[in-house]
């Protein structure tokens, strides 16, 4: 089959696409999927560089998230078979023509949602959902800051934080990228990359109430916006796109009741598959109705793969990529 493949971790130049990969085979618990669409993610970034949590044995390709069609399940797999639509969350092997999947980290398609669509949505507003809904309750009339607001999962917190009833600040690391984020539905927007970050960020709430960060920059950001928390605020850490994983001052924490949240997404796939079952018929009906509307940037081809992901390594891409293998 075609695959973009990495066969050592020496980051994105090293990917190369192969006619001749070999198509996996279903193992325990699993089932293969013809790939019609996978979405980019930042972890594409990293899986390659070896600096992600799960490291594949080689060669692999990258693409944590796919949508298509099951071609064949193991014997111990009842909830899927063949031809049905499904998207999954994989970690890697989505940049291919055919990719396995855990059949618990794998979803039913509902015929309103095409293919780019689910592959550009699953991570990003699953994680923003889990985080928005579940983890920090959000409630209407909030105000709700969403730090990397340019990106995949920040464009997906805009929406689902606007949807929930919040007033929403985007947070960004250049002027430039203000305007998407007001088109995504943000009401305000604001620079982090400024000296003067902290200062302009308690000008802008001038008294309000910071209730929720969705913060996916972490790094001396993080720290800043702990700081301007209100009283029971919440802190939901998700991703450290900037590098450095921020060290909280536990006082501020403690002094206003704040939660700082873990979310990740797919650990309420494999802790918590009935929860995990009802947002996703929660999401994909939001997705279907229209309430949502996943940005879908780019539609490529496996040879446009490598160059697009140096583009989001160097925070010159917005909003979502998807490939079609
Ligand atoms: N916990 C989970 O389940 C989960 C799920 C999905 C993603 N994540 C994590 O969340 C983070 C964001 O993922 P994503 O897919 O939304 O990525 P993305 O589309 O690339 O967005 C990341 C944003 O972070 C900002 N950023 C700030 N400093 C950066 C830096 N040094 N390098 C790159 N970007 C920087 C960028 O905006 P500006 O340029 O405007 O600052 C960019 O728009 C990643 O760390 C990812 O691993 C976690």
């Amino acid at each position: 089959m075609r695959a973009l493949l990495c066969h050592q971790f020496s980051g994105i130049d090293g990917l190369v696409v192969a006619t001749d990969a070999a198509a996996p085979q279903p193992g325990p618990g699993e089932i293969t999927v013809r790939v019609r669409a996978s979405g980019m993610n930042f972890l594409d970034t990293l899986i390659v560089s070896g600096k992600y949590q799960v490291k594949p044995s080689f060669p692999f390709s990258p693409g944590a998230e796919i949508a298509g069609e099951v071609l064949s399940v193991a014997p111990d797999v009842s909830r899927f078979k063949p031809g049905d639509r499904v998207c999954a969350f994989t970690y890697y092997g989505g940049f291919a023509e055919t990719c396995s999947a855990k059949a618990a980290f794998a979803w039913h398609l509902p015929d309103a949602i095409d293919d780019v669509v689910a592959a550009a949505s699953l991570i990003t507003y699953g994680t923003a959902w889990f985080g928005l809904a579940d983890r920090a309750q959000i409630r209407p009339g909030e105000t709700c800051l969403v730090l990397g607001a340019a990106g995949g999962v920040g464009l997906a917190a805009i929406q689902v934080a606007k949807k929930f009833g919040a007033h929403v600040i985007a947070g960004v690391g250049s002027t430039a990228r203000m305007q998407i984020c007001r088109d995504h539905g943000a009401d305000e927007c604001i620079d982090y990359s400024t000296a003067d970050f902290r200062y302009q960020l308690k000008l802008l709430l001038s008294g309000r109430p910071l209730d929720v960060v969705v913060d996916v920059v972490g790094g001396s950001v993080s720290q800043t916006v702990l700081r301007q928390l209100a009283w029971r605020g919440r802190l939901l850490v998700i991703g450290f796109a900037a590098g450095d994983i921020p060290q909280l001052p536990a006082n501020f924490v403690l002094l206003r009741g704040i939660d700082v949240l873990g979310v990740v997404l797919d650990g309420l796939f494999q802790y918590e598959p009935d929860r995990a079952a009802q947002m996703m018929a929660d999401l994909f009906s939001a997705i279907a109705s229209g309430a949502l509307k996943p940005p879908v940037t780019e539609v490529l081809g496996l040879e446009a793969v490598p160059e697009a992901l140096v583009r989001m390594a160097r925070r010159q891409a917005h909003g979502k990529r998807v490939v079609r293998p």
